[in-house]
This record gives structure tokens, C-alpha cells and sequence, in this order.
């Protein structure tokens, strides 16, 4: 069996290669509202067509005062070609919650008690925001883990051992050191480099603890179960 893939390597990679994303901090201290904002556009959205909107939002509403404050019709507006309405009612709404409080939440219960935050968008917020130790699984998330560990059991069903290797993966002293980073780092391997038909493995820095990739079998993992 490969060695656990190195938290550090990948971090390495990560601070070496990260893409420069406007909700991104490069001073180390990430502003929670932009992270959130930016988790709420990225829930169905592709980073690309996200970034105009993030830049337009944060330029017309700097702060989640100014957010919170603003008339509906006017933050419809710029939320408009996004899509998915539900999505601009629960921002209006959590915005307003947040507001509300004076601070914003950083634990994984105090944002998951928001409209429109469930278990991956507190995760995601948590780790990037508040570098809680958490690995937030995505579609990115899943398909790097079920690759480094040969997960061959077909999606949905591979859900469990997926959350639990990537876990695993989390929990190695130099993700604790930075979860922020840890996470953004694989969706970037996700996004980059580990992506789901052709995947770059000569440039991957777990290429050589990746068991998918020392049977040949990366690109056809994971597996789906057939509709
Ligand atoms: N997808 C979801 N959250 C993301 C983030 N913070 N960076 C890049 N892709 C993402």
C-alpha cells in the first residue's frame, strides 16, 4: 500500500501553483464575508462565471452591512444570470442574519443555523474563514480522494469511505496547520490538475501516492452507479 498522501506536499504544490481568486486572501487572513459570499455563488455555479459577480457584489456592497442594508430589488438585480432565486432570498436573508449579530458565525453549528448553509457550505466557510479543521467534500473533493485511494465503489454508495479518507487525508499535523489552505488546495487539484477525463498525473504532487494512478485506473474513478 502507498504512504498516506503528504498533507505537506500538497501544500507545497498549493503555494506554489494556487489560482489567484478574488475571494482568495493572499495575506493569510481571509475575510469571512467574501469567503461566504463567494461559497454561496460557487454552490452551483462554475468559478469562472462567478467571478464577475463576486467582483461586482463586493464592489457595490463592501461590507455584509452594506449587504444586509440594501433594498431586495437591488441585490436581485446584480444577482441576476446567476440564477436559482431560492439562492438570492436565503444570501438576502443570511446577510440579514449576520447583520443582525453584529459578528459573524465561526462554528460549524452557528453556520449551518443559516438559510442556505447545509453541511459542505459550513464545512467549506468553516475551514477557509475560520481554519476550522474540517475538509468540506465536494464534487472536486470526492473525486481526488476516490483516485488516491482506488475507492472503486460506485457514487452514491462510495459516499461514506469517500468522507472518511478524506478525513483522513485531513488529519495529518500539516492540514491542521492550515485547513484554509488544505482545502482550497484540493479543490484547486480537483479543478487543475485531478479533473475527471484527462487528469494531469505527471504534474500531480500526490502522483506518487495516488493508487488510482499506479494501477492506471484514475481517470475512471470514481464510478457511478447507472441511472
Ligand atoms: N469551489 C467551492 N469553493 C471553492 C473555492 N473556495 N475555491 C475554488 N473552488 C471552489
Amino acid at each position: 500500500n502507498p504512504a498516506l498522501p503528504s498533507a505537506a506536499a500538497l501544500l507545497r504544490w498549493y503555494r506554489a501553483h494556487r489560482r489567484a481568486l478574488p475571494w482568495r486572501a493572499t495575506d493569510r487572513s481571509p475575510n469571512p464575508y467574501h469567503v461566504w459570499l463567494s461559497e454561496i455563488m460557487l454552490q452551483q455555479t462554475v468559478v469562472a462565471t462567478v467571478i464577475p459577480y463576486f467582483n461586482r457584489f463586493i464592489t457595490r456592497f463592501p461590507t455584509i452591512e452594506t449587504l444586509a442594508n440594501a433594498p431586495d430589488n437591488d441585490i436581485l438585480a446584480l444577482w441576476a444570470g446567476l440564477g436559482y432565486y431560492a439562492r438570492a432570498r436565503n444570501l438576502i436573508a443570511c446577510a440579514r442574519a449576520i447583520a443582525a449579530t453584529g459578528r459573524f458565525p465561526d462554528t460549524l453549528d452557528s453556520l449551518r443555523a443559516l438559510p442556505g448553509i447545509g453541511p459542505y457550505t459550513a464545512a467549506a466557510i468553516g475551514a477557509i474563514a475560520f481554519n476550522l479543521p474540517i475538509v468540506p467534500i465536494d464534487g472536486n473533493v470526492e473525486r481526488v480522494t476516490a483516485r488516491i485511494f482506488a475507492i472503486q465503489t460506485p457514487l452514491p454508495a462510495a459516499k461514506p469511505a469517500i468522507a472518511a479518507a478524506a478525513a483522513r487525508l485531513g488529519n495529518q499535523p500539516a492540514a491542521h496547520a492550515a485547513p484554509g489552505d488544505f482545502v482550497q488546495a484540493l479543490f484547486d487539484l480537483g479543478a487543475t490538475i485531478c479533473t475527471p477525463r484527462n487528469p494531469s498525473c505527471l504534474l500531480c504532487p500526490w502522483q506518487s501516492s495516488c493508487t488510482a494512478h499506479a494501477e492506471g485506473i484514475a481517470p475512471t474513478l470514481p464510478r457511478k452507479t447507472p441511472k
